[in-house]
């Protein structure tokens, strides 16, 4: 099968630092990889190249086997690779309805060439995309800076679902968290399998990678160090690698 994302050979230097030092990863369409590693490994280094926050210094990322230019996270966006930081890009003092529509704002009309936003399609929308990964939130009128972590969270991952992202990366999205709301998160990452939905979720909680996730990667010093279905090693054997 074709990989959806594949790494060749990947280098980034940060001034001095050496972060990646020749990556080659291939995942398969609807795979479950959970990324692991210790503090400066080079993890979201990787998923910020595959993302489009970093270019590459050397190396290439395919899409679909096709060599793809990814410069910019729209790029990434425009191929569905979608990501989920720690801390979210949504705009705090903006509504839930306009977080989930950012940079998809569906428009009316034109208005002299102005487009004006089609606000009734994103407040139902909204409710819609919220329901489906089972957010029990008030209105989609209320201000993001308004919810917990574990509810931002929630919201981003409504919209990679509302949007049938292909791909969704998630770097260290319970950190900070409450254990309950971890644990949705954790099942999140366990319903993408279903849904064909390729994902990437970085942890150092190699439990929560193991209980959600199908295959794990280790990372150490900017290289892929480990690399085994989760069925096939266990949290130990992956620790002796790092
Ligand atoms: N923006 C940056 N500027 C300089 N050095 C960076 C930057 N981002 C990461 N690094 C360095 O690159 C290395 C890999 O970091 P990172 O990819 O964040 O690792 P991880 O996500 O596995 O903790 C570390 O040595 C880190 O200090
Ligand atoms: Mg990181």
């Amino acid at each position: 099968m074709v990989p959806v994302i594949e790494c060749r050979g990947l280098h980034k230097w940060y001034s001095g630092v050496h972060a990646l030092k020749g990556v080659s990863l291939s995942i398969a369409p609807g795979e479950v990889v959970g990324l692991v590693g210790d503090n400066g490994a080079g993890k979201s280094t990787l998923i910020k190249i595959i993302s489009g926050v970093h270019g590459p210094d050397r190396g290439e990322i395919l899409v679909d086997g096709k060599s793809a230019r990814i410069a910019t996270p729209k790029d990434a966006m425009r191929l569905g690779i979608e990501t989920i930081y720690q801390y979210n890009a949504m705009v705090p003092t903006m509504s839930i309805a306009r977080n989930l529509f950012i940079g998809r704002e569906p428009l009316k009309a034109s208005f002299f060439g102005i487009g004006l936003l089609d606000q009734a399609r994103m407040r139902a929308e909204s409710v819609k995309a919220i329901a489906d990964v089972d957010l029990h939130l008030r209105s989609p009128d209320a201000l993001v800076g308004e919810l917990s972590g574990g509810q931002r969270q929630g919201v981003a991952i409504a919209r990679a679902m509302h949007f049938k992202s292909r791909v969704l990366v998630l770097d260290e999205p319970t950190n900070h968290l409450s254990v309950k709301e971890t644990s949705k998160v954790i099942g999140f990452v366990r319903g993408l399998k279903a849904q064909t939905i390729t994902g990437i979720f970085i942890s150092h909680n190699m439990q929560h990678v193991f209980q959600s996730c199908e295959r794990v990667v280790a990372m150490a010093r900017g290289e892929i160090v480990f690399d085994k279905p989760t069925v096939e090693t266990s949290i130990e054997e992956v620790q002796e690698h790092l």
